[in-house]
């Protein structure tokens, strides 16, 4: 059950603290070179699920906030480096281009995205998208979608460690 692909995975979160529980045991599912690609409204919970993915990759950073003034923010994992991007403010792909992103979204480290669907066309092939959605004043939903074959194994895990935790 744990080792098995899959493609598509919706979750529900009643709570801040869910949503960052639901990161907590994505961060743990993680491995090299994989990037995670979040979008959803301001206020939607893409932060607030990042704090918790980062706490599950081993990130100590106590201060973490979203990289709004400096596009990219790196931390370091237990065992990867992790790198933190928040395109809202980006005005051409080029600026990311500058930056040299190819270096983070396809290294080996764990990149996760804000507002990713805004660079659609630069990210890599295989990646896990989250689609978070205000349906309620703390209900949200959570679309996870993979691309490619190492996503897919990626959200096997975490569906298999989430229910291994009888979430
Ligand atoms: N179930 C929930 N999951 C996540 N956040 C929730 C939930 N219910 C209420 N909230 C609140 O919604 C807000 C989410 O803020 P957060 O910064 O994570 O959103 P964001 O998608 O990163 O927004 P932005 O686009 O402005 O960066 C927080 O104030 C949080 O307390
Ligand atoms: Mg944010």
């Amino acid at each position: 059950m744990e080792n098995q692909e899959i493609d598509r995975l919706i979750l529900f979160s009643l709570s801040p603290e869910e949503t960052h529980y639901l990161g907590r045991v994505l961060g743990e599912s993680l491995s090299c070179g994989q990037l995670v690609a979040l979008s959803g409204h301001l206020g939607a919970g893409k932060t607030c699920l990042i704090q918790g993915i980062m706490r599950g990759l081993g990130v100590q950073d106590r201060y973490l906030t979203s990289p709004t003034f400096t596009l990219i923010n790196e931390y370091q994992g237990r065992l990867l480096p992790v790198y933190h991007f928040d395109v809202y403010r980006l005005t051409s792909p080029q600026e990311l281009e500058e930056l040299g992103y190819e270096e983070y979204f396809f290294g080996q480290g764990v990149t996760l995205v804000e507002w990713a669907d805004k660079i659609k066309e630069l990210l890599p092939e295989d990646h896990l998208g989250v689609v978070l959605e205000q349906i309620g004043i703390d209900t949200r939903r959570l679309l996870f979608t993979a691309q490619g074959e190492n996503s897919r194994r990626l959200l096997g895990r975490f569906r298999g460690l989430l229910f291994s935790m009888k979430y």
